[in-house]
């Protein structure tokens, strides 16, 4: 099955090789839980215990609002996943809204619920060019200021979860699609610097924690994957605190050539870094039909079972585990089912095929 692109953003058709290893030692870890399920979701017990059988940590961004309101959603995160991962609560603009002020009470939420069921846990985002609050995106800092600010935002933050966080996205999405830099206020103020430097920060704040270049569009050859080589290549060399790198998979049917997958995965794995699926799923032009969700599910089992022959894929984390509460409809008009549950938490061919990977 080859790649396709489809008139779809850039940043949304990605095919992203990942091959992920067990978080550090020392690190809040999933264990067995029963696999009983109270969800109303018919044969969806278990993918939680099936993954660690295998090794793996299966995980899922969690909407907050959700976290907070809906039982069903909670009992079915706290029985399918080892691993949660915050959706957007942990980013500059949700967790540094004012220059002097942080607000740690939805990431704390977060946490404490991951505590409470023994999962591992996905820090999400130190770095990027999205996200940002006004005074971030707006301020014009010299490059001393703006180091100390990076470094004061990671200090914080990595310092306030250390010993909570198996895995950390550091710097997400630095460059563009043509493998270029990225503009945002790291890169304006400080340069393409500002992407070592944010991973030493974050060592020195909780070295037990890996720490994760965090992309997409990178499993085929092109400029940016090209570009991204040669970026984790001199981070590797040069010293970086680097652990992995973080594969989204945000992925347009009809398909992706899984062997230019397993490919790209040993690529980066020579270089000694772990990877990280970290934010899979398929959104699908509405209405989603039944060959085109069946299409979904050869994606996800064909990703999947990539990623557990690989020599360290250790992480499967979704985008989302319900339509319920998807990025998809709102940020690409048109399309959405682009999970493995559907609005009622009922498994999806999509799951299955989870599941039929899990038990192979
Ligand atoms: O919290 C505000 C709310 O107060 C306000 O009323 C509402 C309407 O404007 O906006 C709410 O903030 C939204 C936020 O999600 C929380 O729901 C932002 O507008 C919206 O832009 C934001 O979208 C998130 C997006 O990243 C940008 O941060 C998506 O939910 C999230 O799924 C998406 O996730 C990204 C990853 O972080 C990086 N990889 C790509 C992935 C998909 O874009």
């Amino acid at each position: 099955m080859r790649a396709c692109r489809i008139g779809v953003p850039l940043w949304v058709v990605a095919a992203i090789v990942a091959t992920g290893c067990s978080s550090s030692p020392g690190v809040r870890r999933s264990v067995a839980h029963n696999t009983s399920t109270t969800s109303n979701a018919p044969g969806a017990a278990g993918l939680r215990l099936l993954a660690e059988r295998r090794g793996l940590l299966l995980g899922t961004a969690v909407n907050d609002d959700a976290l907070q309101r809906e039982v069903d959603y909670r009992d079915t995160l706290a029985t399918q996943f080892s691993m949660v991962e915050p959706e957007n609560v942990m980013k500059w603009d949700a967790i540094h809204p004012a220059p002097d002020r942080f607000d740690f009470t939805a990431g704390d939420r977060l946490v404490a619920f991951a505590r409470e069921h023994d999962m591992a846990v996905r820090g999400h985002t130190l770095v990027w060019k999205n996200a940002n609050p006004e005074w971030l995106e707006r301020g014009r800092f010299t490059r001393a200021q703006a180091i100390t600010l990076l470094r004061d935002h990671i200090y914080e933050v990595v310092g306030h979860y250390r010993g909570e966080i198996a895995q950390w996205d550091v710097v997400n999405e630095a460059l563009d699609d043509a493998g270029h830099y990225a503009d945002n206020p790291w890169l304006r103020a400080i340069g393409p610097d500002y992407v070592p430097m944010a991973f030493r920060f974050a060592h020195d704040a909780d070295p037990h924690a890996e720490l994760y270049y965090n992309d997409y569009d990178i499993g085929y050859p092109g400029r940016k994957a090209a570009a991204i080589l040669a970026l984790v290549t001199a981070l590797k060399h040069g010293g970086t605190p680097i652990d992995g790198i973080g594969m989204q998979f945000h992925l347009i049917p009809p398909a992706v050539d899984l062997r230019r997958i397993a490919e790209q995965m040993r690529t980066f794995a020579d270089l000694g870094l772990s990877y990280a699926i970290t934010e899979f799923d398929v959104p699908l032009k509405l209405p989603a039909t039944g060959s085109e969700q069946q299409m979904q599910a050869d994606l996800a089992g064909g990703v999947l079972r990539t990623c557990l022959a690989a020599p360290n894929c250790r992480t499967f984390n979704l985008w989302g585990f319900t339509d319920r509460h998807s990025w998809v409809p709102q940020h690409l008009a048109g399309y959405g089912a682009a999970t493995p549950m559907d609005m009622h938490l009922r498994p999806k061919p999509a799951w299955q095929a989870l599941r039929s990977e899990l038990t192979a």
